[in-house]
Protein backbone atom coordinates (compact mmCIF):
# COMPACT_ATOMS: atom_id res chain seq x y z
CA UNK A 1 0.00 0.00 0.00
CA UNK A 2 2.71 2.20 0.85
CA UNK A 3 4.89 1.36 -2.05
CA UNK A 4 2.02 1.85 -4.35
CA UNK A 5 1.52 5.37 -3.13
CA UNK A 6 4.83 6.17 -3.33
CA UNK A 7 5.15 4.79 -6.93
CA UNK A 8 2.07 7.15 -7.95
CA UNK A 9 3.68 10.18 -6.36
CA UNK A 10 6.61 9.39 -8.53
CA UNK A 11 4.72 8.66 -11.77
CA UNK A 12 2.95 12.05 -10.80
CA UNK A 13 5.88 14.44 -10.06
CA UNK A 14 7.41 13.25 -13.25
CA UNK A 15 4.24 13.51 -15.43
CA UNK A 16 4.24 17.40 -14.06
CA UNK A 17 7.78 17.82 -14.61
CA UNK A 18 7.11 16.82 -18.05
CA UNK A 19 4.58 19.33 -18.73
CA UNK A 20 6.62 22.32 -16.93
CA UNK A 21 9.44 21.29 -19.34
CA UNK A 22 7.16 21.31 -22.45
CA UNK A 23 5.44 24.91 -21.30
CA UNK A 24 8.77 26.30 -20.96
CA UNK A 25 10.49 25.57 -23.84
CA UNK A 26 7.37 27.31 -26.38
CA UNK A 27 8.96 30.74 -25.82
CA UNK A 28 12.90 30.54 -27.03
CA UNK A 29 11.47 28.03 -29.89
CA UNK A 30 9.05 31.32 -30.64
CA UNK A 31 11.88 33.70 -30.54
CA UNK A 32 14.25 30.85 -32.11
CA UNK A 33 11.98 30.64 -35.44
CA UNK A 34 11.18 34.38 -35.67
CA UNK A 35 14.78 34.91 -35.70
CA UNK A 36 15.09 32.50 -38.93
CA UNK A 37 12.27 33.18 -40.47
CA UNK A 38 10.57 36.47 -42.03
CA UNK A 39 8.40 36.77 -39.37
CA UNK A 40 7.83 40.36 -37.67
CA UNK A 41 9.88 41.04 -34.54
CA UNK A 42 7.99 42.55 -31.81
CA UNK A 43 9.10 45.66 -29.66
CA UNK A 44 6.76 44.72 -26.90
CA UNK A 45 7.14 40.75 -26.84
CA UNK A 46 10.79 40.24 -27.93
CA UNK A 47 12.61 43.39 -27.19
CA UNK A 48 11.47 44.76 -23.92
CA UNK A 49 12.15 41.36 -22.45
CA UNK A 50 15.91 41.76 -23.17
CA UNK A 51 16.32 44.90 -22.38
CA UNK A 52 14.71 44.47 -19.31
CA UNK A 53 16.91 41.18 -18.50
CA UNK A 54 20.19 42.36 -19.89
CA UNK A 55 20.48 46.40 -19.55
CA UNK A 56 17.93 48.14 -17.23
CA UNK A 57 19.86 47.60 -14.15
CA UNK A 58 22.07 49.76 -15.44
CA UNK A 59 20.25 51.92 -18.23
CA UNK A 60 17.48 53.33 -15.47
CA UNK A 61 17.42 56.72 -13.96
CA UNK A 62 20.34 56.68 -11.45
CA UNK A 63 21.99 53.53 -13.26
CA UNK A 64 25.60 53.67 -13.89
CA UNK A 65 25.04 53.27 -17.44
CA UNK A 66 22.46 56.20 -17.71
CA UNK A 67 24.38 58.25 -15.74
CA UNK A 68 27.80 57.95 -17.68
CA UNK A 69 25.89 58.25 -21.09
CA UNK A 70 22.48 59.16 -20.86
CA UNK A 71 20.84 56.28 -21.97
CA UNK A 72 17.41 55.15 -20.57
CA UNK A 73 16.67 51.77 -21.47
CA UNK A 74 13.47 51.42 -19.78
CA UNK A 75 11.05 52.33 -22.84
CA UNK A 76 10.59 52.45 -26.62
CA UNK A 77 10.76 56.66 -26.30
CA UNK A 78 13.56 56.77 -24.02
CA UNK A 79 15.55 54.03 -26.14
CA UNK A 80 14.98 56.21 -29.15
CA UNK A 81 16.06 59.27 -27.88
CA UNK A 82 19.46 57.72 -27.76
CA UNK A 83 22.68 59.05 -25.05
CA UNK A 84 22.98 62.68 -24.25
CA UNK A 85 25.01 62.11 -27.62
CA UNK A 86 22.16 62.01 -29.93
CA UNK A 87 20.20 58.49 -31.27
CA UNK A 88 21.76 55.01 -31.06
CA UNK A 89 18.78 53.26 -33.32
CA UNK A 90 18.77 54.13 -36.86
CA UNK A 91 15.77 52.52 -37.86
CA UNK A 92 16.51 50.17 -40.97
CA UNK A 93 20.32 49.97 -40.31
CA UNK A 94 21.38 47.66 -37.49
CA UNK A 95 25.09 47.89 -38.82
CA UNK A 96 25.50 51.79 -37.72
CA UNK A 97 23.19 51.58 -34.57
CA UNK A 98 25.23 51.83 -31.96
CA UNK A 99 22.72 50.11 -29.88
CA UNK A 100 23.15 46.70 -31.86
CA UNK A 101 27.02 47.13 -32.87
CA UNK A 102 27.89 47.39 -29.05
CA UNK A 103 26.72 44.04 -28.70
CA UNK A 104 29.79 42.64 -30.43
CA UNK A 105 32.13 44.41 -29.24
CA UNK A 106 33.01 46.49 -32.52
CA UNK A 107 32.63 50.36 -31.14
CA UNK A 108 35.85 51.43 -29.95
CA UNK A 109 36.22 48.95 -28.10
CA UNK A 110 33.27 49.53 -25.94
CA UNK A 111 30.76 46.40 -25.42
CA UNK A 112 27.08 45.79 -23.88
CA UNK A 113 25.89 44.31 -22.04
CA UNK A 114 28.90 45.90 -19.45
CA UNK A 115 30.38 43.09 -17.35
CA UNK A 116 27.52 39.97 -18.39
CA UNK A 117 29.91 36.97 -17.67
CA UNK A 118 33.50 35.95 -18.78
CA UNK A 119 32.39 36.23 -22.57
CA UNK A 120 30.65 39.18 -22.07
CA UNK A 121 28.37 38.62 -25.19
CA UNK A 122 24.71 38.55 -25.12
CA UNK A 123 22.99 35.25 -26.17
CA UNK A 124 23.84 34.89 -30.02
CA UNK A 125 19.79 34.55 -30.61
CA UNK A 126 19.06 37.53 -29.09
CA UNK A 127 21.37 39.49 -30.46
CA UNK A 128 20.20 38.17 -34.14
CA UNK A 129 16.53 39.44 -32.89
CA UNK A 130 17.69 42.59 -31.31
CA UNK A 131 18.95 43.48 -34.91
CA UNK A 132 16.09 41.97 -36.71
CA UNK A 133 14.28 44.41 -35.02
CA UNK A 134 16.37 47.37 -35.97
CA UNK A 135 16.59 45.91 -39.50
CA UNK A 136 12.73 46.06 -39.79
CA UNK A 137 12.49 49.48 -39.06
CA UNK A 138 12.62 49.68 -35.17
CA UNK A 139 8.92 50.25 -34.53
CA UNK A 140 6.99 50.35 -31.50
CA UNK A 141 5.47 47.28 -32.26
C1 LIG B 1 26.71 46.84 -15.81
C2 LIG B 1 26.12 48.04 -16.36
C3 LIG B 1 25.60 48.03 -17.79
C4 LIG B 1 24.77 47.13 -18.40
C5 LIG B 1 24.17 45.86 -17.80
C6 LIG B 1 24.54 47.62 -19.74
N1 LIG B 1 25.20 48.80 -19.92
FE1 LIG B 1 25.19 49.95 -21.63
N2 LIG B 1 26.41 51.30 -20.73
C7 LIG B 1 26.94 51.20 -19.45
C8 LIG B 1 27.85 52.31 -19.21
C9 LIG B 1 28.63 52.58 -17.93
C10 LIG B 1 27.86 53.08 -20.39
C11 LIG B 1 28.70 54.32 -20.70
C12 LIG B 1 29.98 53.86 -21.33
C13 LIG B 1 30.93 54.97 -21.69
O1 LIG B 1 30.47 55.97 -22.23
O2 LIG B 1 32.12 54.81 -21.43
C14 LIG B 1 26.93 52.43 -21.33
C15 LIG B 1 26.66 52.90 -22.60
C16 LIG B 1 25.81 52.29 -23.51
C17 LIG B 1 25.52 52.78 -24.84
C18 LIG B 1 26.00 54.10 -25.44
C19 LIG B 1 27.37 53.96 -25.99
C20 LIG B 1 27.80 55.22 -26.67
O3 LIG B 1 28.08 55.16 -27.88
O4 LIG B 1 27.87 56.27 -26.02
C21 LIG B 1 24.66 51.89 -25.43
C22 LIG B 1 24.07 51.96 -26.83
C23 LIG B 1 24.44 50.83 -24.46
N3 LIG B 1 25.15 51.10 -23.31
C24 LIG B 1 23.62 49.74 -24.69
C25 LIG B 1 23.41 48.73 -23.76
C26 LIG B 1 22.55 47.59 -24.03
C27 LIG B 1 21.78 47.36 -25.33
C28 LIG B 1 22.60 46.81 -22.91
C29 LIG B 1 21.92 45.49 -22.70
C30 LIG B 1 22.09 44.47 -23.73
C31 LIG B 1 23.46 47.47 -21.95
N4 LIG B 1 23.93 48.63 -22.50
C32 LIG B 1 23.74 46.98 -20.68
C33 LIG B 1 26.65 50.21 -18.53
C34 LIG B 1 25.86 49.09 -18.76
Amino acid sequence: MRIKMLLGGVVLAAFSLNVAASSLSVQPQDSALKVLGHEEVSFKHDIQPILHDYCVSCHQPGGKGHVKSGLDLTSYEALMKGTKYGPVVIPGNSEVSTFTKLLTGTNKGLKMPMGLNSTGTLDRQYILLLRKWVAQGARNN
